[in-house]
């Protein structure tokens, strides 16, 4: 099958602009290739969406809902499309749901409720501060989402990706090649060293 390539980082890390930038690539490159998301646009994930701008689920009934959302994004997006030979970018996946939910449940809880995923080839860490991440969030244009506001909440979810890139807390079904980069800095010095480091996976 083609390859699945993930795109995680903290919010305001600029990885929907990195994994744009990989489609865009793909695609000069003449690789057919699509780009999907977590949470998604199906019903699940619109009720994760409302949640998110007016909280009224306790955190292991969020949990399972990502993981539902995720079975749906699986069976309706990834799978038929590797199927059809696009090599697949999803902007979040399962690790989302270990950093983040993992901050105040037990994230290998969180990771068995997830068993079903699919492992992708690669996984793309965009590695910020949470300092110059949540500046860039306050200064875009939108709602701030309420994960978003709590600076102490953002630097628990880097410090899990960054141990999830060394392998820890991660049952053996979501091991995975992660390639980590710094997300400061122009966006497209941050995709190409991106690139340098993923070519192998997409392009092989
Ligand atoms: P987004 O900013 O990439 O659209 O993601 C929306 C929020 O959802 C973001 O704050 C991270 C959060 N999230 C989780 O908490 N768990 C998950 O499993 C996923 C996929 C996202």
């Amino acid at each position: 099958m083609t390859p699945f390539v993930v795109v995680e980082g903290i919010d305001g890390s600029g990885k929907g602009t990195q994994a744009n930038l990989l489609l865009e690539r793909l695609k000069e490159l003449g690789r057919d290739a699509v780009l999907t998301r977590e949470p998604t646009n199906g019903a699940v994930g619109k009720l994760i969406r409302e949640h998110m701008q007016n909280p009224f689920l306790d955190d292991k009934s969020l949990a399972l809902l990502f993981a539902a959302d995720r079975i749906e994004h699986i069976e309706k997006e990834v799978i038929p499309n590797l199927e059809k030979g696009r090599v697949v970018i999803s902007d979040r996946y399962v690790y989302s749901s270990i950093a983040y939910q993992g901050q105040t449940l037990d994230p290998d809880w969180v990771a068995s409720i997830n068993d079903h995923a699919l492992r992708p080839d690669a996984v793309v860490l965009i590695d910020m501060d949470p300092q110059v991440s949540l500046k860039r969030v306050q200064e875009r244009d939108e709602s701030m989402e309420y994960f978003e506001m709590d600076m102490r909440f953002q630097e628990g979810v880097r410090k899990t990706f960054q141990s999830l890139s060394k392998g820890h807390h991660l049952p053996e079904s979501l091991k995975t090649d992660f390639i980590v980069v710094r997300g400061e800095g122009i966006r497209k010095e941050v995709f190409e060293r991106i690139w340098d480091k993923l070519e192998r996976h997409v392009m092989g």
